[in-house]
Order: C-alpha cells, then structure tokens, then sequence
C-alpha cells in the first residue's frame, strides 16, 4: 500500500489550535431539541487516508448526529440498484435554496431539485421502502462495513425529537405526495427518514465511511462494494454543487471539495484517490453548517494545496 505523501499530522493539529484561540460564532441547531442540549464547543478532526492511515485531533472521538449527511449514504443505496432511472424521480441541479425549502416543488411538478435538499432526502427515503426490504438495516449495515465498526447505531431519542418537532418535513412529504412523487404511508416515509437522520457517528467513523467516495466505491482493502467509479465521480459531483444548500457556491470556491453537511456540526469533504475528512463542531452559521468546520476546511485546503481545483 502507498503511503500519504503528505504527513497530515501537524497540518490538522495547526490549524485545530489556530481555530482554538479564535471566537468561534453561530447556533446550535434548537429546532431539534435533544440536540439542543450538546456542550457546543467541541471540535475534533479525522482524515482517512486511502493508504490506511488515519489522522485526528481534538474531540474526534464522541459521536453526533449524522443529520443531513446521511442524505449521500441513501442516494448512493438507491443509485446503485436503481441506476439512472433514479433521475426520473429527483434531479441534480444546485437548488440554491436552504435545506428545508418549500419553495421551487410546485413549480417543479412535486421532483426536488437535488437529493441532499430535504425534499429530496424524502423522496429518496420513499424509493428505499420500494427497493430494500429493511432499509434500516442496510444502511447500518453499511456504514459498519464502511466504518469498520459494527456498534454504530440510530439514536431513537433525537429521531423521535426530530419526530415530535419536524413540521415542515411534515409539509414536505405530504406535498410531494399530493404531487405524486411519494409511493408509500408518509408516515413510514418520514419515519425512515427521521431514523436515518438519527444515526451517531464519530469524526474517525464518519472519514472511514466517505472514503468510499474517495476510492471509487469500495472500501480500501476491497472487500465492500457500494458504488462503481462512474457512479462515485456523479456522487462526489452532486456534493460539490448540492452538499451545502445556498452555500455550496461558497463552499466550493473556498475549500474546493465535495462534501456534504449536517445539522448535528458536521461536514465530510473527499478529495478523490486521496483522503475523506470529517470536520466536527456543532455551533453552525446561519445556512444550517457548522461555522468552525468551514473555516477549517478552508485553512486545510489552502495550506495543502489539496483540492480538486
Ligand atoms: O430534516 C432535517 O431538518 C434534519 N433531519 C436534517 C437537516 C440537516 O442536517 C441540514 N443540514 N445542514
């Protein structure tokens, strides 16, 4: 196995301090309560490398809430089993719009502009009911396989928070079904997508599962296949337009990176054939992404050199 050209220790451990002495900025997500309650100031790092090495720093190792990052796990499930036909029901282009948007689906006959908006993350959801017989399950299944770790778990208090407090998902899904782009109960809809939302996940996990989207599709010792390379370079290219709502423009000119955001603090960034990093902090911006995890994706990718750009 090659090694990582560069030794990314010290860079991560640098600007991790750096952004330490800074003031960090902005609101953790409230309108999930159990997520309410997080000490806001924790802050950890982890790149994975495709060599097999591993990077960390500051608190990499509790877990949050997968939250919007897991819309990237239920797109790439249903696209490698349903192919291009999956275009039919959601489409690919920027919404520029934020992540809970109403606003464009009557316009657009009911097909979200993307997949990682929530109305896309839904219809996505009510596809995985008609191809998997326990989507649950598959996605925890792969994401352990991914992680290489079998104790990731949903987290049924905030899935059910998110439950008792997400009335625009609630608009959402029985618009899109008044529209005809939802199949199934929108109760079970929504309720999949909640649980999937919920899943807890650490910065080393989370870098060890986006890997995939580093390494074509598969895990680096090859013995887990999610997507083929045509398939991930559409994924990784959905990301860079799409993963941040109405601040995927910014985030590309700034870090230069697919990547994709949650409202639990984190973002995950690939740069292909090379390294998946997780950025965890849980204070966000007013776009819904964490502020210190921009600014140090920002600082990471100027100071490598390592972007697609
Ligand atoms: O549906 C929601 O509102 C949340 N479960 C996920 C939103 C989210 O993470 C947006 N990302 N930055």
């Amino acid at each position: 196995m090659n090694k990582s050209i560069i030794n990314y220790q010290p860079i991560i451990e640098h600007i991790y301090q750096d952004l330490l002495l800074r003031k960090n900025y902005g609101e953790v997500a409230s309108y999930i309560p159990e997520l309410a309650g997080i000490d806001d100031e924790q802050f950890g790092i982890c790149l994975a490398h495709v060599s097999g090495e591993i990077y960390c720093a500051g608190d990499w190792e509790p877990q949050f809430s997968l939250q919007s990052i897991v819309k990237v796990l239920l797109l790439s499930m249903a696209y490698a089993r349903l192919g291009g036909q999956l275009w039919q029901r959601v489409g690919v282009e920027p919404s520029g719009t934020p992540f809970n948007s109403l606003g464009t689906l009557e316009h657009d006959d009911g097909i979200p502009r993307n997949p990682f908006s929530n109305a896309g993350a839904i219809v996505i959801s009510d596809i995985l009911i008609d191809l998997y017989e326990n989507p649950r399950q598959a996605l925890l299944e792969m994401i352990r396989a991914f992680a290489g770790d079998e104790s990731i778990q949903f987290d049924k208090k905030v899935a059910e928070s998110e439950k008792n407090e997400g009335h625009r998902n609630v608009a959402l899904v029985n618009f899109l079904k008044s529209l005809g782009n939802i199949h199934n109960d929108v109760d079970e809809v929504l309720d999949l997508y909640f649980d999937c939302c919920s899943v807890s996940i650490n910065c080393q996990q989370l870098a060890k599962t986006f890997l995939l989207f580093a390494n074509n599709g598969q895990t680096i010792d090859q013995q887990h296949r999610l997507l083929n390379r045509s398939q991930t370079k559409r994924i990784n290219a959905i990301m860079l337009t799409c993963g941040f709502y109405d601040e995927a423009g910014d985030f590309a000119y700034k870090v230069g990176l697919p990547g994709k955001s949650g409202v639990g603090g984190g973002i995950v960034a690939v740069l292909p054939n090379e390294f998946s990093i997780a950025v965890w902090s849980p204070r966000l911006n007013e776009k819904g992404n964490s502020y210190r995890g921009l600014k140090f994706l920002e600082q990471f990718t100027t100071d490598t050199g390592q972007s697609i750009f």
